[in-house]
């Protein structure tokens, strides 16, 4: 196979930081995954303590690209931290094994699937809460349940009172995603962040509570604890990590089932179709697009030599409509065959929260299901996020919501 050593064409030809492809990737995707498997594009980028301008990178389009990536971290490392200026950096997203695989050991300890479990019967009963309030009738659902159920859920999981999940959803925002925000101000939130979460285990320390916080600081393996920044990390990674791609997840779905209301209908009936629906959005409308890695070495991907020390954008977004792996991968379809999707990642770094966000789409799924007759979309469009710099969402969904005679 040829070997080029720089992809064409030139990375301002090909913009995936444009506001209106972070809207909606998926026309870019399409125009470019057939013209090489590796394109050096301008891709978004940011950070608390970043500008949000685009930087150049190695973008990754196709499945078997990313898959192969996924799975070599050895050549495709997380601690992008030197390259990419983020605050504060993120325990285990941001660490490469044999680190990588003593601290996941060491959190996995404290982030149980019966922690998880146990969380079931309350989150029910926050979603119910949650759609009661918002009544009958024309309604934001990202601001009146996709928002707040993740934020409260994570909220309640770290310890920390639900009332707070404004300023932990400022705090996210700073981190995660929006380049509009101003870098003296996203500096200033993220150190709110770490000194919050620094204060917070210093009084777990003295008194544990049972709650997850609590047991980070009490986890240990072989004699080893994590140490305050890596024990801030991962609470700030689990706050970013957890909130708003669940968020995007539910306000997809809900989106999606409001243009389908045959779906919803059936869902109604058969409740065996939420699961599918669940995967399915993942796929058709990955909440996190893209991940950044760096490469330790020059590599060669299929055919394209990619440097020692640059940035690969690893398209989770892309790979999960790739045409190789998914028939028809625009369509919205519950009757595919088995088929890896891509949006939890995969291998080393696979998402440690993957079982919660599922559980927490299924719980919400089932309240609408249970609650509203018909979810459809409102008189103003929906408003797609087009700062966000992972994620894929809306700011506003607004939709008209019709009661269930059983419980108007
Ligand atoms: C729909 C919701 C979610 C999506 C789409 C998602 C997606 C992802 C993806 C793609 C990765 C892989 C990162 C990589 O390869 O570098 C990841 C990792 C991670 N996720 Fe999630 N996630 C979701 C929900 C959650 C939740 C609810 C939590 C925790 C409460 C969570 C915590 C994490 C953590 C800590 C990692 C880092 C794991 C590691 O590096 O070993 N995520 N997630």
């Amino acid at each position: 196979m040829e070997t080029e050593t720089a992809p064409s064409p030139s990375p301002e030809q090909i913009d995936l930081s444009a506001p209106s492809v972070i809207a909606d990737p998926y026309p870019a995707y399409r125009a470019l995954r057939g013209r090489s498997p590796v394109l050096y594009a301008r891709v978004p980028a940011g950070g608390a303590a970043g500008l949000g301008e685009p930087i150049r990178a190695y973008a990754l389009l196709r499945h078997a690209e990313v898959l192969a990536a996924l799975r070599d971290p050895q050549t495709f490392s997380s601690n992008v931290t030197d390259k990419i200026r983020v605050l504060p950096r993120i325990t285990l997203l941001h660490d490469d094994p044999p680190r990588h695989t003593h601290l996941r050991r060491l959190v996995s300890r404290s982030f149980t699937p019966r922690r998880i479990a146990e969380l079931e019967p309350w989150i029910g009963r926050l979603a119910a809460s949650l759609l009661e309030a918002t009544g009958d009738g024309p309604s934001d659902l990202m601001g009146a349940y996709a928002m707040p159920l993740p934020m409260m859920v994570i909220a309640t999981l770290l310890g920390i009172p639900a009332e707070r999940y404004v300023q932990f959803r400022s705090w996210s925002e700073s981190v995660m995603s929006y380049s509009g925000i101003p870098a003296e101000e996203r500096a200033s939130r993220g150190k709110a962040m770490v000194d919050f979460f620094a204060a917070e285990l210093e009084a777990r320390r003295r008194a544990p509570s049972g709650d997850l916080i609590s047991a980070l600081v009490e986890a240990e393996i072989d004699g080893a604890r994590l140490d305050t920044p890596e024990a801030v990390g991962f609470c700030v990674g689990l706050l970013v990590a957890g909130n708003d791609t669940t968020t995007n997840l539910i306000g997809n779905m809900a989106h999606l089932l409001s243009e389908r209301p045959e779906l919803y209908r059936r869902a109604q009936q058969d409740r065996s179709l939420v699961g599918p629906i669940i995967e399915e959005t993942l796929r058709h409308s990955s909440p996190v697009q893209r991940l950044l890695r760096v490469t330790t070495r020059p590599v060669d991907v299929s055919g394209v030599m990619i440097p020692a020390g640059h940035l690969v954008d690893v398209v989770f977004g892309a790979a999960n409509r790739d045409p190789a792996v998914f028939e028809e991968p625009d369509a919205f379809r519950l009757d595919r065959p088995p088929a890896e999707h891509l949006a939890f990642g995969q291998g080393t770094h696979f998402c440690i929260g993957a079982a919660l966000a599922r559980m927490e789409a299924r719980i919400a799924l089932n309240a609408l299901l249970d609650c509203y007759e018909s979810i459809t979309p409102g008189e103003a469009p929906p408003l797609r996020q087009t700062r966000a710099i992972m994620p894929l969402g809306f700011e506003s969904l607004p939709l008209v919501l019709r009661r269930s005679r059983a419980t108007a």
